[in-house]
């Protein structure tokens, strides 16, 4: 076996965020192919994404424009949204990819951020590709630091408190309190 052999089956063997190289090979292929089912007669910007679910599968989506502009909706939300509605919840996504038509790659926007904040882990890899299928990848938390998620929502309980102490609560919980 030629060394350059060696060294393509060890990188195969590697994990990419926890992803196996097949894994990921499968959301660039899905996300660029996404690509090209953009509705985007508007800007003519297409973005294809996917996402790698835990049960394994695939789930794609693509930007889907309107005439009356602020209407259109993005790739990710499209994609997020349809996964959503299948019965994908919080700890079902382990990857998100996107896919454009420039170089360097787009990133999601900022709405999109927080939309997939709601559904994902701050840990879950976001990868970009660009327009020769070349990608960048960053955590979701790299992308949105110090997000806002449900978990920092007030329970009845806490509204009536008057708010929430996270120190307080944790030392409590210890029993120092
Ligand atoms: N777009 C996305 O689909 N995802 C993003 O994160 C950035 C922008 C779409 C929206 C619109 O259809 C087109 O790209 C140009 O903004």
């Amino acid at each position: 076996m030629s060394s350059h052999t060696k060294g393509h089956a060890r990188h195969d063997t590697a994990l990419i965020h926890g992803l196996s190289g097949s894994e990921v090979q499968t959301l660039s292929e899905t996300c660029i192919e996404a690509k090209g089912r953009a509705y985007c007669p508007y800007s003519n910007f297409r973005v294809g994404c996917s996402l790698l679910l835990t049960n394994g599968t695939i789930v794609q989506g693509a930007n889907v424009e309107n005439a009356a502009y602020p209407v259109g909706t993005c790739a990710e939300r499209v994609t997020i949204g349809t996964a959503v509605v299948q019965g994908a919840r919080k700890g079902d996504i382990r990857a998100i990819a996107v896919a454009t038509d420039i170089s360097p790659p787009a990133s999601p926007c900022g709405m999109c951020r927080q939309f997939i904040r709601e559904f994902c882990e701050l840990n879950m890899p976001v990868f970009m590709y660009d327009k020769e299928g070349k990608s960048t990848i960053m955590t979701l938390e790299q992308l949105l630091p110090m997000s806002f998620g449900p978990e920092k929502l007030l329970s009845t309980d806490e509204i009536a408190n008057g708010g929430r102490d996270d120190l307080a609560r944790s030392t409590s919980e210890l029993g120092n309190a």
